[in-house]
């Protein structure tokens, strides 16, 4: 995701623009740029790296005008690099875009047929050409942005100038936030109001398809269908500090909740929902003639590794190798030519997983990265990369990129299944429908967090939790007391639930909680066994089980019920109240929820 910022009023628009981008650099920061009108001319100023990078590259050029837009990066086509920055400029048009065009590649070949030529490697610097061709043909601004809009697939919050129209700004939307503000000064455009908060608390919310017509002291909204639209203002009370979490507490907090979109976001463009297949044109590669599959990651990441092992082996019948990332190296690993190393990492720069793909490529395998942060180191020197588009976690815990993962994972396990013919299509039809359903499933989930803060007082004074699960639960329940431990300094451990009686029971006493996913599935039967070993000593039961389960009531202290979903797509739900509980734990002992003590976001020293 991207943060996008515009205005236009009585005022300097730079520092305004300048000041609000810096507000939303938590949406990306590894490219930045504005545009201004100057003298009548529109004029850009653009640069790699952050918000203070490109202060320093405007105090070198000086901009002043009172109409202009900015724009700070989160890569998704195009490394970060300063051409890639937006905005885009194109004879009289000058674009910023926040989102994603999935059939991009398409308008711009045939953009180039007619002679089009592009200076970046973006999806967004079509949007330019495609409105600039229609202002030619003597279309109205207003027209040219949405004849252009028409042709696309995808997401969009986007801001553009016309030379030709100096003090106006043109704005339009489809699923990427964009809010407006009506000022005393002017007329703003924000992609969160944090930018705008400074300036006017009467904000506009702008709805998909309305395109938006700004001036210094006028917001005029055409709706999807070309009539005036009347978007009645809203009084934001929020304080600056809270607005910038748009209203959460934390980071972390907020990242939970954008799960639902993050998934989305990732799947999104990869699904052929008339086949019921899978496209993943990013790898190309021969996946038939494959060997071994090893997945290599650390820490929560490592867990989604162990959910996509359960992935791989189940749908495309191929045997697959998980390794930590900080042992791989260190085994004399069996790793071959014709083997595939698929390395998980959020941020792409962990280490002791960069390692391991080194060594991999140096036995001979190809790389395949999980990253979710565009060319960073790991997916730099992989020969395939398969990115999540979780947008920037800012939360040293891990939480929407690790669904992304487990989404990223589902995805490489389907397209391998569809290769090697191991599933018939009925079943790929049901399983895909059941992944289409899921973002509203997770929306539904998070919706019932304060049921959590609610169990987490019960447990504030533990010293100590156990997690148990099996299956392809067994994963989330190492991942929920990785949380607990992380983020509460609580100790927790997370166990295969049929290993209790090899030793783990023995911890249970009076009073200490065990969190036990019990979702209804083929496995049920054997949990509620364990479950009931815990209780019998004395445990106290938090159970994650299945809405209509009228059973597992009578047996655990605590209970968080999730809506039905397709067995392999459980851990998309049951991390949900995992995060939840280590979250609202955390906010009771008072610990540093985004920051906590010793943890860094991303682990690049051995
Ligand atoms: C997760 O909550 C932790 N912050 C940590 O375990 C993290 O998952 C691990 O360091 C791996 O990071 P990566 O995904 O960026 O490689």
């Amino acid at each position: 995701m991207c943060g996008i910022v515009a205005c236009v009023g009585r005022e300097d628009s730079l520092e305004i623009i300048l000041d609000g981008l810096k507000k939303l650099e938590y949406r990306g920061y590894d490219s930045a740029g504005v545009a201004i009108f100057s003298d009548d001319k529109v004029k850009v100023v653009k640069t790699r790296g952050k918000i203070a990078n490109l202060r320093k590259k405007v105090a070198e050029q000086p901009l002043s005008g009172n109409c202009g837009i900015g724009h700070t990066r989160w890569a998704t086509h195009g490394s970060p690099s300063t051409l890639n920055a937006h905005p885009h400029q194109y004879e009289q048009v000058t674009i910023v875009h926040n989102g994603i065009i999935e059939n991009y590649a398409k308008i711009k070949a045939n953009l180039e047929e007619q002679g089009n030529k592009f200076v970046s490697e973006t999806d967004s610097e079509i949007l330019a050409h495609l409105v600039q061709a229609n202002l030619l043909q003597g279309k109205t601004p207003v027209q040219s942005l949405q004849n252009s809009l028409a042709l696309l697939e995808g997401t969009w919050a986007v801001a553009l100038l016309i030379e030709e129209q100096p003090h106006k700004i043109w704005c339009a939307l489809n699923q990427s936030p964009l809010v407006l503000g009506k000022g005393r000064n002017g007329t703003y455009a924000s992609s969160d109001l944090t930018a705008v908060l400074p300036y006017t608390r009467e904000m506009i919310f702008p709805e998909d398809g309305d395109i938006c017509e700004l001036s210094s002291d006028s917001i005029k909204i055409i709706d999807k269908d070309g009539n005036q639209a009347e978007r009645a203002p809203q009084i934001i009370d929020w304080n600056p500090v809270v607005a910038e979490k748009a209203g959460f507490k934390h980071f972390m907090l907020k990242e939970i909740h954008e799960q639902p979109r993050s998934v989305t976001d990732t799947f999104r463009g990869k699904i052929d929902r008339e086949n019921f297949t899978v496209k993943l044109p990013e790898l190309d590669l021969d996946f038939s003639s494959i060997g071994n599959i090893y997945l290599v990651a650390c820490g929560t990441s490592y867990y989604a590794a162990l959910i996509g092992k359960f992935l791989i082996e189940r749908l495309a019948r191929i045997p697959v190798y998980t390794d930590i990332g900080s042992e791989f190296r260190y085994r004399q690993p069996l790793i071959k030519q014709g083997d595939l190393l698929v390395s998980i990492s959020q941020s792409g720069e962990t280490a002791d997983t960069l390692a391991a793909v080194k060594e991999a490529q140096k036995r001979g395998a190809k790389a395949v990265s999980i990253s979710n942060v565009l060319n960073s180191q790991i997916p730099r020197i992989s020969q395939f990369q398969l990115y999540t588009h979780a947008g920037p976690e800012i939360g040293v815990a891990s939480t929407k990129a690790f669904t992304a993962q487990i989404t990223a994972l589902l995805l490489f396990a389907l397209k391998l299944a569809q290769n090697r013919g191991t599933l018939q299509r009925k079943f790929r039809e049901e399983l895909i429908q059941e992944i289409l359903a899921l973002p509203s499933l997770m929306h539904q989930v998070v919706s019932h967090a304060s049921h959590l803060n609610v169990i987490a007082r019960r447990y504030g004074n533990a010293r100590d939790f156990l997690y148990i699960g099996r299956g392809i639960n067994y994963p989330i329940a190492l991942e929920g007391a990785l949380k607990m431990k992380e983020i509460s300094y609580i100790h927790a451990e997370g166990y295969p639930a049929g290993e209790m009686k090899h030793g783990p029971i023995a911890l249970i006493e009076d009073g200490l909680p065990t969190v036990v996913i019990a979702t209804k599935n083929d496995l049920y039967e054997k949990i509620v066994s364990n479950l009931v070993e815990v209780k019998s000593r004395g445990g106290q039961i938090i159970a994650i089980a299945s809405q209509g389960d009228d059973q597992i009531g009578e047996i655990a202290n605590d209970l968080f019920l999730l809506p039905p979903t397709h067995y392999l797509l459980e851990p998309l739900l049951t991390v949900l109240p995992m995060q939840l509980l280590a979250y609202y734990m955390a906010v009771h002992k008072g610990t540093d929820v985004d920051q906590p003590r010793n943890l860094a976001k991303s682990v690049t020293v051995e």
